[in-house]
């Protein structure tokens, strides 16, 4: 039996994209609040206002412009706000988890339900309540909690006055959050995750339109103070309790050579370490790799760091490694034929792979690849945190959803953990991605699903949020009560 006793089988959201009750009960608004919906092909915007009161609306990886203000406009859809209500549905929702049989449930906390700028003196009770109540939940099921501190939504005051991660002054207001949560919920939670797919910031950098030297030296600053946030939550961890073990969270997309031609090797393998192994080295080594020194050259960057950085790093590092994997992408020296395209996929088309609506690759395989090369090189507990296939589905006429293309995908990349794990691998957890239907990161939309469970909300807000079961959800619940032995 490939899969160990106690596997943590489950499931995993975050809050931003499923909470929904955007301004109630004294939250703020965070930064995914200012996002429209877009589409495959259409970028989600943010809105924003100019100093003079004009008002307007960028592609989101353009950003706002100068000067200007993000801010929530009349007149435009933000798929965020009302999500999938799981703030108004969680104890039907983890009924449903737990009638999968869940072990683990992974969630984030949103930090602008706790405090609502990010600024204030005391936290926002109503905010911590909830999250009470729902690890009370969980816990009647005997569902672990698996927290993620910061998932893609900085209060959206932090952003607007301090310029976000950029400016490390948001540490003392990161580290009140962070000891505040866990503080607040010591006994309720024991694993952590800090920051969701820490290298985005760096692996996009340059997707969408070339980036100056200025964009890099802004995106490794903001990095080395997401890197000390992360550390200084590990030391606080683990000052604040013995059972609290805090892991990292690496968007997981390996590059393969397009060729075999040594330039598309080397290029793949540089391209791998500036846009995954970079953050998951410092986060799990505790200190910048050689190759860093490169990276930085590159660009020009001068990474502004205070003398105690190096120590902070070195005595904050991960118990556990986690990453999302959803896809491979291949790099090459010579001229592209065909591009992968989609949302948040780039590089050259595999050939040898099928690709989603989305755009995404399928490739189970390279999950393996990426389990044994990551646990050679940190040799670290390690958990998928996020897999899964994005995908439409139709509800037929009695109201049932077949999806065997998401059971397909899904048992290809479990076969492959099995076997990972039968190689040594220590992997000890899995939380598919989505696994109620929310709203997408990437696009905003809805009709782009991962669930077992099905939710009855369109791309324009429609529905009535009433939840049902498709056929991948009986699917995993067999998988998770035999352990994985039963993926037929
Ligand atoms: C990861 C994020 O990027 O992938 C999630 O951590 C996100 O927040 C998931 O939802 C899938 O991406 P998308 O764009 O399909 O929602």
């Amino acid at each position: 039996m490939s899969f160990p006793e106690g596997f943590l089988w489950g499931g995993a959201t975050a809050a931003n994209q499923c909470e929904g009750a955007w301004d109630i009960d004294g939250r703020g608004p965070a930064e995914s609040d200012v996002l429209t919906a877009g589409s495959v092909t259409s970028p989600r915007l943010v809105t924003y206002r100019m100093p003079d009161g004009t008002t307007g609306a960028a592609p989101r990886w353009k950003g706002a412009p100068d000067g200007a203000h993000r801010e929530v406009l009349e007149g435009y859809r933000y798929p965020n706000h009302e999500a999938i209500d799981f703030y108004h549905h969680y104890k039907d929702d983890i009924a449903l988890f737990a009638e999968m049989g869940f072990k683990q449930y992974r969630m984030s906390i949103s930090w602008s339900r706790i405090f609502p700028t990010g600024m204030e003196e005391t936290p926002n009770r109503a905010g911590l309540d909830f999250y009470r109540n729902v690890f009370l939940e969980l816990e009647k099921y005997g569902i672990e909690p698996l927290v993620t501190m910061w998932h893609f939504d900085t209060p959206l005051h932090l952003e607007e006055e301090l310029g976000g991660w950029q400016n490390r002054e948001i540490l003392p207001y990161w580290d009140r959050y962070v000891r505040t949560i866990l503080e607040e919920y010591r006994g309720l939670v024991r694993n952590w995750l800090t920051i969701n797919e820490i290298n985005n910031t760096i692996q996009f950098l340059g997707a969408h339109k070339p980036a100056t030297d200025e964009d890099y030296q802004r995106a490794y600053q903001h990095l080395h103070h997401q890197f000390l946030a992360s550390a200084h939550a590990v030391k606080m961890a683990h000052e604040i309790s013995d059972d609290y073990r805090v892991g990292c969270m690496i968007c997981g997309v390996p590059h393969y050579p397009l060729t075999c031609d040594p330039a598309d090797v080397m290029l793949a393998q540089r391209q791998m370490e500036r846009c995954v192994l970079y953050c998951g080295d410092v986060q799990a080594k505790g200190k910048y790799p050689v190759y860093a020194q490169r990276l930085w050259n590159e660009h020009g960057v001068h990474l502004q760091t205070e003398p105690e950085d190096a120590r902070t790093l070195a005595e904050g590092t991960v118990d556990f490694y986690t990453f999302s994997y959803y896809m491979t992408t291949c790099d090459t020296t010579h001229e592209v034929k065909e591009t992968a395209g989609g949302n948040m996929s780039f590089g050259a088309k595999n050939p040898y792979l099928e690709y989603s609506d989305w755009g995404w690759a399928f490739d189970s395989l390279g999950l393996r690849y990426y389990l044994e090369m990551v646990y050679d090189r940190y040799e670290k507990p390690i958990m998928v945190v996020e897999n899964g296939l994005g995908a439409f589905d139709t509800v037929e006429e009695d109201g049932s959803i077949h999806d065997p293309y998401r059971i397909d995908y899904m048992r290809a990349h479990i076969e492959e953990m099995g076997k990972a794990i039968d190689e040594g691998v220590n992997l000890i957890g899995y939380t598919s991605w989505g696994c109620i239907d929310l709203i997408s990161a990437g696009t905003g939309e809805m009709r782009k699903r991962y669930g077992f469970i099905h939710v009855d909300l369109d791309d324009e807000g429609n529905g009535t949020l009433a939840r049902s079961k498709k056929d991948s959800f009986h699917w995993y619940k067999q998988v998770i009560e035999s352990n994985g032995t039963d993926l037929t």
